[in-house]
């Protein structure tokens, strides 16, 4: 389960203040965008089999996000979750959203637009941005083994600073939904409002 990630702050610890605390997303440089989409054609062969084990991952090494899901919350035995439909159709949603960021590194005001909008999403689905970055290292881990000697230490760079992008836009995404709901429930949030009803899993 071990994978040696160099550390960009994919995993940030702090919960309050994340408005602060997260480290600047980096631009990417052409290179960079070049690395990521070589590799994606590799990754992309697989996308089935990374989503199941980045979840898997994500919910062994932090079990606060299984909780998040209400169709994986009372599985107790994570391998279960290796063949369950659901898992893997969830799986395969994130993957095409990261297909589409990969598709739309040359277009980045689409690919914000589309950030942006799954943060609101996530909002809905009381997804807290603390948890985001988890995801990026768990993404890493699980492609590593799959593009074996083509992963470099400059990928793996890479590939931290479209999640670091991505994210640092979601979470804004998800402020921006927040204070909307906040604004227009008269200051209680939607969490505190017992009508709340949500289409998470
Ligand atoms: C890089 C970070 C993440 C990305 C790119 C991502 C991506 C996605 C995508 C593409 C969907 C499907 C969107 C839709 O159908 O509306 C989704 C749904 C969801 N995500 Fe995330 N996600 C991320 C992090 C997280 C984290 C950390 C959690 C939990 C702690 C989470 C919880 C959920 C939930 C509960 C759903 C709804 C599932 C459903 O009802 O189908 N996500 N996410």
């Amino acid at each position: 389960m071990g994978c040696a990630i160099s550390g960009l702050g994919l995993t940030p610890k702090s919960g309050r203040g994340m408005r602060h605390a997260e480290p600047a997303a980096e631009r990417l440089s052409p290179e960079q965008i070049d690395m990521i989409q070589e590799s994606w054609k590799v990754i992309q062969e697989d996308i089935a089999k990374v989503g199941i084990i980045m979840f898997v991952r994500l919910f062994e090494t932090h079990p606060e996000c299984k909780d998040v899901f209400f169709l994986f919350r009372d599985v107790e035995d994570l391998e279960r979750l290796r063949t369950s439909k659901e898992l893997r159709a969830h799986g395969l949603r994130v993957m095409s959203f990261i297909e589409k960021c990969v598709a739309r590194l040359n277009q980045l005001d689409r690919l914000e637009q589309l950030a942006l909008e799954l943060g609101r999403t996530h909002h809905r689905y009381n997804a807290p941005p603390k948890y985001y970055g988890y995801v990026g290292a768990e993404f890493i881990c699980a492609v590593q083994p799959i593009l074996k000697e083509k992963w470099t230490p400059e990928l793996e760079h890479a590939w931290q600073s479209l999640f670091l992008y991505v994210t640092g836009i979601m979470k804004r995404g998800y402020q921006e939904e927040e204070e909307e709901d906040y604004s227009t429930s008269g200051g209680a949030s939607k969490r505190e409002r017992p009508q709340k009803t949500t289409t998470a899993l």
